[in-house]
């Protein structure tokens, strides 16, 4: 697609309705993403979200996903202590769920030595770069990524060395437009950006912000298409007022 210079699509799922939705639409990934831990399961951060929690619903989403790509995050720590637990960890979400490729944050040499036993495992692996959640601490907060000269370098090398190891894609979060752009122009494989400009091969978004639902969360990078908490807000108020009044249920919708 990215020789074609055809934008690929991707959008995060966690449950089967959705991520059948999502895929009947014909978007062309579908990321199960650690995302999961602040958007559905009520975490912080990702930090806590769980291989199990994420194969749990890696599972429900397989079911929904006929056509897309579905791609699974590795959540913090499955990869980051040694290749073996790397691969064994990935193995478990590859088998487990029936995902085509898993994700994984960083670009350092320790990474790409992760991504190299993947993909010597024979499992595809999509790189992401720039503000990397997992390390947010370490970052110091949510912020853009790679400003000034030095950063920026420090990104594109990051990158070539994730391709260089063997990813197939790359996310890239929270960068300047101008550095979104240079990267995806460096490297063979496509970019997928979130927050880094129009400059990427594809965009992602998460699936709960682009509808509106996660109403607190309007980052400069967000754009909204639907207002799904309204609308979820206006049913139940709909239903309850029906249900107090008695005219739900009705003849119509009961039995004789
Ligand atoms: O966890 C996630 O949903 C992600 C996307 C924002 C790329 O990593």
């Amino acid at each position: 697609m990215k020789r074609r210079g055809q934008r690929i699509v991707v959008l995060t799922a966690y449950d089967y309705l959705f991520a059948r939705l999502v895929d009947e639409v014909g978007v062309d990934v579908v990321l199960v993403g650690d995302s999961l831990g602040q958007v559905v399961l009520g975490y912080d951060s990702t930090i806590p979200v769980t291989l199990d929690e994420m194969i749990h619903h890696a599972r429900a989403v397989r079911r929904g996903v006929k056509r897309a790509l579905m791609v699974v995050d590795l959540p913090f720590l499955t990869f980051q202590v040694s290749p073996e637990e790397t691969v064994r960890n990935a193995g478990r979400l590859m088998k487990e769920t029936g995902a085509e490729a898993v994700k994984l944050e960083g670009g350092d040499e320790e990474a790409a030595r992760h991504v190299r036993a993947l993909v010597r495992a024979g499992i595809p692996v999509m790189g992401h770069l720039g503000l990397t959640p997992q390390s947010v601490h370490a970052l110091g907060g949510y912020r853009v990524q790679g400003r000034g000269d030095e950063a920026a370098a420090r990104l594109r090398d990051d990158a070539r060395r994730l391709q260089d190891a063997g990813c197939f894609s790359l996310v890239l979060e929270l960068l300047p437009a101008a550095l979104g752009a240079a990267v995806s122009r460096d490297l063979e494989i496509p970019t997928i950006g979130i927050g880094a400009g129009p400059g990427t091969d594809g965009q992602v978004l998460v699936l709960p912000d682009m509808l509106g639902l996660n109403e607190g969360f309007q980052p400069k990078f967000l754009r909204r298409f639907a207002d799904l908490a309204g609308a979820t807000r206006a049913a139940v108020a709909e239903y309850a007022e029906a249900v107090r009044g008695g005219a739900f249920p009705d003849a119509q919708h009961s039995f004789e």
